[in-house]
């Protein structure tokens, strides 16, 4: 009696269909379940075709490729571990350490940092399999050229837009346009954050403009050229609290429209832009968005009209017009300024997997 209820346990758990034995259904296989079965029926039990089923293949597993950041820039550190985390890009395997130099699918190479006669670049032979990128975010005024990185490179990462590699803060479309952007509240009229003020960076035409501007309009100056040092936790809430920033580039050259123009379209203050000509400025902001210097026939002019807008609230706020559908973010400040270009190289490597060659970097980029 023991035996048979054990057996009946033993049943219950194990066919619960009564259903006469078969073999196990093949792996991935629906498993259907038998009807119950009837005396002196034939079972309903499906008996599974010995037809092999197709093996779903599962998406291609890519390895992500390794990118080697051969120089830290300028020095600044930072966890790559910060491309996950801010910007949410994990599509490489990024790393800093050289062992991995043999294997590594891409080296990231900072211009700034070779020397001049090419010693520390990576060793030879490169692998066959591997890109070099040439990382250069100075504009060409600001450029050494060292001879014999003409023809080294597979890639160029720069802030160029015909860069292989273009990296800027671009505005973004809003979700869900509609709210309305609020002004914040301004107590200075023009500002001003500078620290480099050496003529031989090309800095000349922005500085001969600010002297004639300032002869007929008040400019809140900081950084180092004012003595008047800025912290840079104080640096987007100064730029907030004036009505015009003076987004003024270093050198003039095409497409180098720099963060100095994204400060101040991501806290809310009208940039007055000095650097390449209006319709390229117009290439990655609205037009309405910025005053370029060039609108004026001189400084004296944009100073009256600056002056004229301070006193007409509603034609100063026609400046705040594009933020219905775009919206800007603030840039990652100092020690972190390479953050975005390094995981921006990262994206790119996994993406791009084909033969590249940047011939005649020089003449692409001095052009
Ligand atoms: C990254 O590459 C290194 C060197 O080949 C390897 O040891 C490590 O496991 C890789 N990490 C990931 C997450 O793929
Ligand atoms: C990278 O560029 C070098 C130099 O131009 C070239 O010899 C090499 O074949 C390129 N490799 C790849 C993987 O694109």
């Amino acid at each position: 009696m023991g035996a048979l209820i054990l057996m009946f346990i033993y049943l219950q758990q194990t066919s619960p269909d009564y259903c006469p034995p078969r073999p196990p259904p093949p792996i991935q296989q629906e498993t259907k379940k038998c009807m119950p079965c009837e005396t002196n029926s034939t079972p309903t039990c499906p008996v599974p075709t010995p037809v092999p089923t197709p093996v779903p293949t599962p998406p291609p597993q890519r390895e992500k490729p390794i990118v080697l950041l051969w120089f830290w820039p300028e020095n600044f550190r930072f966890q790559l571990s910060e491309c996950k985390t801010l910007f949410n890009i994990e599509s490489c395997n990024l790393t800093d350490d050289r062992s991995v130099y043999p294997k590594a699918d891409a080296v990231l190479i900072y211009h700034k940092s070779i020397a001049r006669d090419l010693s520390n670049l990576p060793p030879s032979p490169r692998p066959p399999f591997q890109k070099w990128v040439w990382f250069h975010l100075e504009s060409p005024t600001n450029t050494r050229k060292i001879p014999g990185l003409e023809n080294l490179f597979n890639l160029t990462l720069s802030y160029r837009k015909d860069a292989d590699i273009s990296v800027r803060y671009y505005l973004k479309v809003k979700k869900n346009p509609g709210e309305e952007f609020v002004i914040p509240k301004k107590d200075k009229l023009v500002c001003w954050i500078v620290s480099n003020n050496n003529p031989g960076t090309g800095t000349g035409v922005r500085y001969k403009f600010y002297q004639e501007f300032i002869k007929h309009i008040k400019v809140d100056l900081f950084g180092k050229l004012s003595g008047k040092f800025l912290r840079h936790e104080d640096y987007y809430s100064t730029i907030a609290s004036c009505k015009f920033y003076l987004s003024f580039e270093n050198s003039i050259h095409r497409d180098y429209i720099t963060e100095k123009l994204n400060g101040p379209l991501s806290v809310g203050t009208v940039p007055v832009v000095l650097g390449p000509p209006r319709k390229n400025y117009e290439d990655f902001f609205p037009s309405d968005a910025f005053i370029h210097v060039n609108d004026f026939p001189n400084a004296e002019a944009l100073a009256k009209y600056l002056l004229q807008l301070d006193k007409d609230e509603a034609a100063y706020r026609k400046y705040f017009q594009w933020r219905n559908y775009l919206t800007a973010e603030p840039h990652l400040l100092s020690t972190q300024e390479f953050v975005l270009p390094i995981c921006s190289a990262c994206e790119h490597i996994n993406s791009h997997r084909e033969y590249k060659v940047a011939h005649e970097i020089y003449n692409w980029y001095f052009s």
